[in-house]
């Protein structure tokens, strides 16, 4: 197993690719923090599943916009295991509009989520990780890179997070902490269908034209990497941004729309 022992942490993991994380680290050993912020059915669901592999799980609900309950979820993890090994921010939501429509408030909760809060709980994760080897692992995504309508106000605060990422890596280094992330293409998830709403079908034939490995990406892959970001065999890597999407950006929309394929 590439993560007995270890206690991880990964946000959002009631559901999608932050729960396929949760039990992936957990099938590689590691004890985790189930968190979520709506729907505490989900959460305990995924933290029973851990528990029948004979693994330990917290379930904490904590809003990610709120200081005070980030302070309280990180001051739990503090109380009940002393320690942190791996952070995975993976918990994200926002607002889907063309930046000339955006109110200050869909920015500021959409920064304040994204990346004002992520400092805030990397300053709180790294403390716990003294001695440990720890991994922070970000998830940014395929907007932080290309604009995709009406993702301007999330893919911008993601390229602020791959940016983080990689002066985190440069920060942490001398504690022995690596800081990495993860760029989804598209997956299966609720915020996908959110997302495209009834573009959806339309949207997956189009998209697994333009991914060379002809096809949509499951929350299990994109776990898969987080595994092994968190686990030993990673130990050398740091600051880097790993897109996780079947090859979807080495792709030109317009070239393989005409052509059909290479
Ligand atoms: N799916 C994709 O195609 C794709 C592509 C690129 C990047 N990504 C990135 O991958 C990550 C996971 O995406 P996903 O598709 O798995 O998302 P998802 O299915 O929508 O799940 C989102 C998770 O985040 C939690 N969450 C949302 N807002 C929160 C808040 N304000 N405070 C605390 N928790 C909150 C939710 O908890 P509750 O349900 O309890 O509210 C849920 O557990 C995100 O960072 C996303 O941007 C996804």
């Amino acid at each position: 197993m590439l993560l007995a022992g270890k206690k991880a942490l990964v946000t959002g993991s009631s559901r999608g690719i932050g729960r396929a994380t949760a039990l992936a680290f957990a099938r590689e050993g590691a004890d985790v923090v189930v968190h979520y912020r709506r729907q505490p059915e989900l959460a305990r669901t995924v933290a029973a599943e851990i528990r029948a592999m004979g693994r330990d799980a917290l379930v904490i609900r904590a809003e990610w916009e709120s200081s005070e309950e980030i302070d309280r979820l990180f001051n739990e993890i503090e109380e009940r295991w002393q320690g942190l090994d791996i952070f995975m921010a993976n918990a994200a939501a926002s607002t889907f509009k063309p930046i000339m429509d955006l109110k200050p408030y869909h920015v500021q909760r959409t920064y304040r989520m994204l990346v004002e809060n992520f400092i805030l709980s990397a300053q709180r994760a790294v403390p716990l990780m003294e001695g440990r080897e720890g991994r922070i692992i970000t998830v940014t995504g395929h907007g932080s890179q290309f604009t995709l309508p009406r993702y301007g106000n999330i893919g911008s605060a993601k390229g602020a997070v791959e940016s983080l990422t990689r002066y985190l890596a440069a920060e942490l280094g001398h504690r022995h902490i690596t800081v990495n992330g993860i760029a989804p293409g598209v997956v299966t998830t609720d915020s996908e269908e959110f997302y495209m709403g009834e573009k959806l079908e339309e949207f997956h034939r189009v998209c697994v034209q333009a991914t060379p490995l002809e096809r949509i990406g499951t929350p299990e892959e994109v776990a898969d990497a987080a595994v092994f970001l968190a686990s030993p065999l990673a130990r050398f890597v740091t600051g880097q941004i790993i897109a996780v999407d079947g090859g979807l950006a080495l792709t030109s929309g317009p070239f393989q729309e005409t052509f059909g394929s290479f």
